[in-house]
């Protein structure tokens, strides 16, 4: 039987965007370097008013809306972010509030980039429990918050951002039968040992300050597209399902060449991978659903699609999800 079925999608952006010839005039960068070495042009950087659940509560009403079901049907909510409003209460219950549909369930999931895909597979499992009936999976980030502007390595990357999704439990026809729609097959995947590639140099319990985002760049881009390459695999072997038979591709987006070399690894055409980067640059936990929901929004996503989504990320931890739409 297929898991959780997704109802509809929702995303939001900060007002305020920023190109990279923007950058360049803080940074010793150029527009050529950044869309060269990472396809990203431009990306939102939250101003004041904007935080995670600001854009986190947007997108999850864009999702609600796009679903056609209330707020108050909402028993569950996870929320992927590893920069949150506050270190507790979780960001996922400013949302409930928000939303009114207090007395279920709201926690954060702390994934990083693969943090989506964490929240996505909670939610499906608590939802196959029985603990709730409609869930609220979101990606939500200020990543700009923990940037070092000083530090041209790491600041062209990042932008803010969320994308959220209404998850259904599983059910079946009024003959009995299983909905063909839904979740196949989830894998996730950490190895703690590398730590120190990408990481955030602070936080409550060591040095009781935010810290900023500490990447080894060259290093993860290699463990990426070796890691995202062998879960997919896992994912495909799991489903029986060969790689031309997905209809698209949905990638956390850091980078354009990450995308280019983890499809030609795995024999998926360019044209079935959903590239955003170029507009939203790496939004961490935010990224696979706001390209989710652009792909849904523009028409290139269908019911009835099978769609992989897939991240990788700091820890690290990485996973893929195979899904009926
Ligand atoms: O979301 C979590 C997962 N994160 C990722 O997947 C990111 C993975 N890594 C990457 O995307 C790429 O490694 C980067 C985009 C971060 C860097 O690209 P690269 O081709 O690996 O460049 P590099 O780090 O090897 O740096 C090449 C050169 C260096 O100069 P030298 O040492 O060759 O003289 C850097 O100092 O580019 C220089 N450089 C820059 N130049 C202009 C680094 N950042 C910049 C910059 N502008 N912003």
């Amino acid at each position: 039987m297929t898991g959780s079925r997704l109802l509809g999608t929702g995303s939001a952006l900060p007002a305020n965007r920023v190109t990279n010839a923007d950058l360049a005039a803080r940074v010793e960068t150029s527009d050529e370097w950044i869309i060269e070495r990472t396809g990203i042009r431009q990306r939102y950087i939250a101003g004041e008013g904007e935080t995670t659940s600001t854009l986190a509560i947007a997108a999850a009403r864009a999702a609600l809306e796009d679903a056609g079901v209330e707020a108050s049907s909402i028993g569950l909510i996870v929320l992927a972010t590893a920069t949150p409003d506050n270190t507790f209460p979780a960001t996922a219950t400013k949302v409930q509030a928000a939303l009114g549909c207090n007395g279920g369930v709201a926690f954060d999931v702390a994934a990083v980039c693969s943090g989506f895909l964490y929240a996505l597979a909670t939610a499906d499992s608590l939802l196959r429990t029985g603990m709730a009936r409609r869930a609220l999976v979101i990606g939500a980030e200020t990543f700009s918050r923990i940037l070092d502007w000083e530090d041209r390595t790491t600041c062209v990357l990042f932008g803010d951002g969320a994308g959220a999704v209404v998850l259904e439990a599983p059910d079946t026809d009024a003959a009995g039968n299983p909905l063909a729609a839904g979740i196949i097959s989830t894998r996730l995947h950490a190895d703690g040992a590398h730590h120190d590639l990408l990481y955030v140099d602070g936080g409550p319990s060591s040095t009781q300050t935010t810290g900023h985002v500490r990447m080894k760049g060259r290093e993860v881009f290699r463990h990426a597209v070796v890691n995202l390459s062998s879960v997919l695999e896992e994912v495909l072997e799991d489903a029986n399902v060969s790689a031309s038979q997905i209809d698209w591709v949905v990638p956390h987006q850091a980078n354009a060449r990450i995308l280019d070399a983890t499809a030609k690894k795995l024999g998926i055409a360019p044209d079935k991978v959903v590239v955003t980067v170029q507009d939203h640059a790496n939004t961490s936990a935010a990224s696979v659903p706001l390209a989710l929901d652009t792909a849904r929004r523009d028409g290139r996503i269908k019911a009835g699609d099978l769609v992989m989504l897939e991240a990788m990320g700091g820890g690290f931890t990485w996973g893929a999800s195979l899904i009926r739409m």
